[in-house]
C-alpha cells in the first residue's frame, strides 16, 4: 500500500488549535508514526487507510497501533533507565487490559501495576513477574484480597487498618503502603488522587504507625509508595512529589531503621490531548527526579531502594484510535454532528468533559460552521466538548477520535444496550482482530430464564 506522507499538520477541526501551527506541529511528530493522510485527505494509520479497516471490522471500532505502544514504551525505558540503573517499571494494567496489548508490554520486560482481582488474574496468566508486580486496590473486599495475596505480587495497602485482614487469609512477600503525602494534582478534578479531598491512600502523619505495625507483625520487606492524580504534563511535578515522600520518610520513619527495596512514585505521565499541549519531556521529568532521589537517599541511609513507577496512559493513550461513521448532520438551535461511538463506546467526553482529537476521513477542517459532535445516547451528555469546524461533512464520513487507546474500550459499557465496540491491533501483519464487538445477544446473555 502507498503511504503519503504529509507535512499538512493533522488537527481536529478545533478553531483555536487552528490558530496554533507551531505546537499543533509539535503533536504530528508525538504522533508521527501513527497518522498520516494522502493527496485526497484520507487518513491512514500505521499506512492502513482507515476506510478499509472501516469496511472490513466495521464501526465503531477501535485500533490500536503495535509500533506506537513500542516507541511509548521504549521512549520511557531509556528516559529512566539513563537516571536510574535501578529500577522497576510496571504497566498499570487498568488503562487497556486487552491481553494481546499486555503480552507486548510484557515482553518489552515490563511488569504488572492491578488495581482489581482480575487485572491480577489475566496478569499472572500472561506471566507477568512477580519481583515488579503489585496489586493497589483500595476499599478491597476479603474476596479481593485473596486473590491478591495468591498472585504473589508485591501488596500495596491502601490502609494499615486492613493489614490484619491480609494476615488472616495469607501473608504477602513484599508490602507497601500507598501514602497520601497530602499534595495533588490530575488533568482535572476526577483525577486528582493525592490531597486531603482523595479517598486514597494513607495520611502522610499516619506513615509511622503503618510500618510500625508492619514491622510488629513480622514483615521484614518494604517498599513505599504514592499515586497522587493522573495526566500530569509538568515534569517538575514528579520531581516534587519525590521530595515530598523522602521528605516524609525522612521525618516519619527514620528511626524504624528500614530499608526500602523500592520507592514507588505512581503513574500520572500524561499525554497531549490537544495541539495546544506539548508531550511530557519524559527525559527532563526523570533527570529531575533523579537529582532530588539521588541525592537524598544517600543521605538518609534506607538502603539501595529502585525508583518504580506505574504508567497506564503514557504507554496506551495515544496508541489507540476509535473510528466511528457520521449517521446524520443535524441543523438545530446548533449544528449537530452524529456519530455512531456514543458515551458508551467512550464515555470520558461525557464523564470528564474530557477533550479528544477527532479528524474527518476525506474532509478539510476550518470553514465557518462550528459543528457539536454527539453520539446516539439518550442522554445530552453523550457530546465531546468544544465546537469543531470540518468543511462539509456528510453522513457516511468516518470520524477518528484520537487517543482512545487508554481509558476507553475498558471503560466502555452496554448503556443503552449498545454492544462495546471491537478492538483491531495494528502489528507488522496489518490490522487484526483482537477483540470482537458485543452482539446483541452479548447484552442479554447473563438475564436469567430469557434468551433474545
Ligand atoms: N497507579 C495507580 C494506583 C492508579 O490509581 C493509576 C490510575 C495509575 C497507576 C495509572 O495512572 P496513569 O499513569 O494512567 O495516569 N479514567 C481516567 C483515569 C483514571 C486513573 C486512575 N488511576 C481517565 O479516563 O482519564
Amino acid at each position: 500500500m502507498v503511504v503519503y506522507k504529509t507535512s499538512t499538520f493533522l488537527n481536529s477541526g478545533n478553531r483555536l488549535e487552528l490558530l496554533d501551527n507551531k505546537k499543533s506541529k509539535f503533536n504530528v511528530e508525538w504522533e508521527k508514526r501513527m497518522y498520516t493522510v494522502n493527496e485526497n485527505d484520507e487518513i491512514l494509520i500505521d499506512g492502513y487507510l482507515v476506510k478499509d479497516i472501516a469496511k472490513e471490522f466495521g464501526t465503531p471500532v477501535y485500533i490500536y497501533s503495535k509500533s506506537q505502544l513500542l516507541q511509548n514504551i521504549r521512549t520511557l525505558k531509556d528516559a529512566v533507565s539513563l537516571n536510574f540503573p535501578n529500577h522497576r517499571i510496571q504497566y498499570a494494567v487498568k488503562a487497556n487490559t486487552n491481553p494481546h496489548i499486555l503480552e507486548i508490554v510484557r515482553n518489552e520486560g515490563l511488569g504488572a501495576d492491578c488495581s482489581s482481582p482480575v487485572e491480577a488474574i489475566i496478569s499472572k496468566r500472561l506471566e507477568f513477574p512477580p519481583e515488579k508486580s503489585t496489586y493497589t486496590g483500595n476499599f478491597e473486599s476479603m474476596s479481593d484480597f485473596k486473590i491478591a495475596v495468591d498472585s504473589g505480587y508485591i501488596l500495596n495497602l491502601d490502609d494499615y487498618h486492613r493489614l490484619d485482614d491480609v494476615l488472616s487469609i495469607g501473608r504477602p512477600e513484599v508490602l507497601s503502603f500507598r501514602i497520601n503525602p497530602g499534595i495533588g494534582r490530575g488533568g482535572f478534578e476526577g483525577i486528582v488522587t493525592g490531597g486531603n479531598d482523595a479517598k486514597f491512600g494513607i495520611p502522610y502523619e499516619k506513615v509511622r504507625e503503618a510500618y510500625k505495625l508492619a514491622l510488629d507483625r513480622g514483615f521484614t520487606r518494604f517498599g513505599i509508595h504514592m499515586m497522587t492524580g493522573s495526566n500530569i504534563l509538568e515534569p517538575f511535578y514528579f520531581a516534587e512529589i519525590t521530595q515530598k515522600l523522602l521528605y516524609i520518610i525522612e521525618e516519619h520513619l527514620l528511626d524504624l531503621g528500614i530499608k526500602f527495596e523500592f520507592i514507588n512514585i505512581g503513574g500520572g505521565l500524561g499525554i497531549p490531548y490537544t495541539s495546544q499541549e506539548q508531550p511530557l519531556d519524559v527525559n527532563q521529568t526523570f533527570k529531575l527526579v533523579s537529582d532530588v532521589f539521588h541525592k537524598k537517599v544517600a543521605e538518609l541511609n534506607i538502603g539501595q531502594p529502585a525508583l518504580m513507577i506505574e504508567p497506564g496512559r503514557y504507554i496506551a493513550g495515544n496508541i489507540g484510535a476509535l473510528i466511528s461513521e457520521v449517521t446524520h448532520v443535524k441543523e438545530s438551535y446548533r449544528n449537530y454532528l452524529g456519530i455512531d461511538a456514543g458515551m458508551s463506546a467512550l464515555i470520558r467526553p461525557a464523564l470528564y468533559k474530557a477533550y479528544h482529537e477527532i479528524i474527518i476521513n476525506g474532509r478539510k477542517v476550518g470553514g465557518e460552521t462550528p459543528y457539536r459532535i454527539c453520539g446516539p445516547i439518550c442522554e445530552n451528555s453523550d457530546i465531546h466538548p468544544v465546537e469543531r469546524y470540518f468543511q462539509n461533512p456528510q453522513r457516511g464520513d468516518l470520524a477518528v477520535i484520537k487517543n482512545a487507546g487508554g481509558y476507553s474500550f475498558v471503560m466502555a459499557s452496554n448503556y443503552n444496550n449498545r454492544q462495546r465496540p471491537p478492538e483491531v491491533l495494528i502489528d507488522e501483519n496489518g490490522p487484526r482482530l483482537i477483540r470482537k464487538g458485543d452482539t446483541v445477544e452479548d447484552v442479554f446473555d447473563t438475564v436469567v430464564d430469557f434468551q433474545l
